[in-house]
């Protein structure tokens, strides 16, 4: 009977980990890649552009938002996880949001733990043959996990007054395209008017 235990190829074994994650707070103590996102990079995205303008010029191009890791292999087998934290506000009418994507290897998924804040993550198809996408928003916000299942782009929006931070975990093959979510948005999108949500 052979073994059915796999080889292990001991250049590539990496030493198993803890880290400290202040759940309550959403931080992550000494992440090993630290990323952030200006407003400036936002050009494009939203609804509002002069609106976005003003805010970039007003405000000096204040951090939108950020995002925390250790260090994993972006490899298949490895889980990549981190936390997201984006800041509350609005462009216009439109409230703060990523960028958005789909996964380079489009059959990966992913999930998010609201641990602070409030808002949803919006998750779309890519447009089928009439060009068109389901679109859904699925609340974030803490003690909830919101599950992106694969093909689905997805971007997190907050539509509360403090930072929106959520735990992520994504298989390490994924990849990001946001080339086709920067040419095809979002169906939808989410405002704030009046001190009233709007998704539309
Ligand atoms: C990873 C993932 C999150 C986002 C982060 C920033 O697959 O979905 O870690 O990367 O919330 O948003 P984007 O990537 O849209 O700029
Ligand atoms: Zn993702």
């Amino acid at each position: 009977m052979g073994s059915h235990v796999p080889q292990l190829d001991l250049m590539r074994l990496v030493q198993p980990f803890g880290v400290t994650i202040d759940l309550a707070e959403g931080t992550m103590r000494s992440p090993d890649k630290h990323q952030v996102r200006r407003a400036s990079v936002m050009r494009g995205y939203y609804a509002d552009q002069e609106a976005l303008e003003r805010l970039i010029a007003e405000r000096g191009d204040p951090v939108h938002y950020e995002t925390f890791e250790k260090h994993v292999p972006e490899e298949y087998g490895h889980l990549v996880f981190g936390l997201t934290q984006l800041q509350p506000g609005v462009v216009g009418e439109e409230c703060f949001m990523t960028k958005g994507h789909y996964h380079t290897v489009a059959g990966t998924s992913e999930i998010y733990v609201g641990l602070r804040g409030q808002g949803y993550m919006l998750m779309k198809t890519p447009p089928d043959a009439q060009g068109r996408s389901q679109c859904v928003a699925e609340p974030l916000v803490r003690n909830r996990l919101v599950y992106v299942p694969p093909y689905w782009a997805h971007r997190s929006v907050n539509t509360g007054d403090e930072p929106l931070v959520a735990l992520y975990v994504y298989p390490g093959e994924a990849g990001h395209n946001y080339g086709d979510i920067e040419t095809e948005g979002f169906p939808k999108r989410i405002f704030k008017v009046q001190g009233r949500e709007v998704i539309r």
